[in-house]
C-alpha cells in the first residue's frame, strides 16, 4: 500500500497520518517531521532546511527529493508507505515516479484532504504538540485535557516555530500556488481521491479508512 496524502499546511494531514499508522503498519514518511528532526541534531541539512522553513518557503526540490529517495529505499518502506508532505511540486511528483520506476512499484493512492482556506488559519495558529510523543492538539477543536500538558505522556506542549501568523499566511500562499497542477498530475495518473477535510477528525478519518480498505 502506497500511498501519498496530500492537503494544504493545516488540512489535517499528520493527524490523520498518526490514525493510519495506527491501523496499517506502514511507515509514515514526512518530509517536514525529517526537516525538524535535522534541525534539532543541528546537521547541514537541518541548518539548510531551516533557512526556508522559517520563511514558510519550500526547501530546494533536489534536497528534498534526495532525502525521500534515501528513506523510500529503507527496507521498512518495501511492504508499503504513507508520504506525507510530499511531493508539493510537480517536479517533487515527477521525481516520485522515477523512483518509483526504480523500485519497480507505484502510488496507488493520492489522499488530498480539502478544507477552506479560512479555517487553516486557525488550525495552525492554534496548534500544540507534545514535546515527548508529538502528538498533535489545537487549543480549541482537539484540547488536551489539562492546558498546556499531554494527555498521553504528561510531556510539555509547544507551538511550532513557523506556526506564527506571518509565516502561515506565507506557508498557505507558497503551498496553494503548487497545488492545483500537483491535483491535476495525480487526477491524470488516475490515483487522486479527495476527501473533505472540514469535519470531525474521527470522520475524516472514516472516510480514509474506507478508502484504504478498498484498495
Ligand atoms: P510540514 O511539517 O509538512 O507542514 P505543512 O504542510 O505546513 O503541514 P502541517 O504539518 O503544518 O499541517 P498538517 O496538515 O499536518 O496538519 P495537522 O494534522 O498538524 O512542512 C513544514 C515545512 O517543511 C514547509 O513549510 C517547508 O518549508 C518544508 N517542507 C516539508 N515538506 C516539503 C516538501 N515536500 N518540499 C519542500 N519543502 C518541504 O493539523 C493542524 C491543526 O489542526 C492541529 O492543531 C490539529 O489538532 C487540528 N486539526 C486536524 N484535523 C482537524 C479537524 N478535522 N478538525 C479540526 N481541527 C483539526
Amino acid at each position: 500500500m502506497n500511498i501519498i496524502l496530500m492537503g494544504l499546511p493545516g488540512a489535517g494531514k499528520g493527524t490523520q497520518a498518526s490514525k493510519i499508522i495506527k491501523k496499517y503498519p506502514i511507515p509514515h514518511i514526512s518530509t517536514g517531521d525529517m526537516f525538524r528532526l535535522a534541525i534539532k541534531n543541528g546537521t547541514e541539512l537541518g541548518n539548510e532546511a531551516k533557512s526556508y522553513m522559517d520563511r514558510g518557503e519550500l526547501v530546494p526540490d533536489e534536497v528534498t527529493v534526495g532525502i525521500v529517495k534515501e528513506r523510500l529505499s529503507q527496507s521498512d518502506a518495501k511492504e508499503g508507505f504513507l508520504l506525507d508532505g510530499f511531493p508539493r511540486t510537480v517536479e517533487q511528483a515527477e521525481a516520485l515516479n522515477r523512483i518509483m520506476d526504480e523500485l519497480d512499484t507505484k502510488i496507488d493512492r493520492t489522499i488530498n484532504v480539502e478544507v477552506p482556506e479560512e479555517e487553516l488559519m486557525n488550525r495552525l495558529t492554534g496548534r500544540r504538540i507534545c514535546e515527548v510523543c508529538g502528538t498533535t492538539y489545537h487549543l480549541v477543536f482537539n484540547p488536551p485535557k489539562q492546558e498546556g500538558v499531554c494527555d498521553l505522556d504528561g510531556g510539555k506542549l509547544y507551538q511550532r516555530e513557523d506556526d506564527n501568523p506571518e509565516t502561515v499566511a506565507n506557508r498557505l500562499e507558497v503551498n496553494i500556488k503548487q497545488t492545483a497542477p500537483l491535483l491535476d498530475f495525480y487526477e491524470n495518473q488516475g490515483v487522486l481521491v479527495n476527501v473533505d477535510g472540514a469535519r470531525d477528525i474521527d470522520e475524516v478519518f472514516n472516510d480514509i479508512d474506507e478508502i484504504l480498505q478498498n484498495l
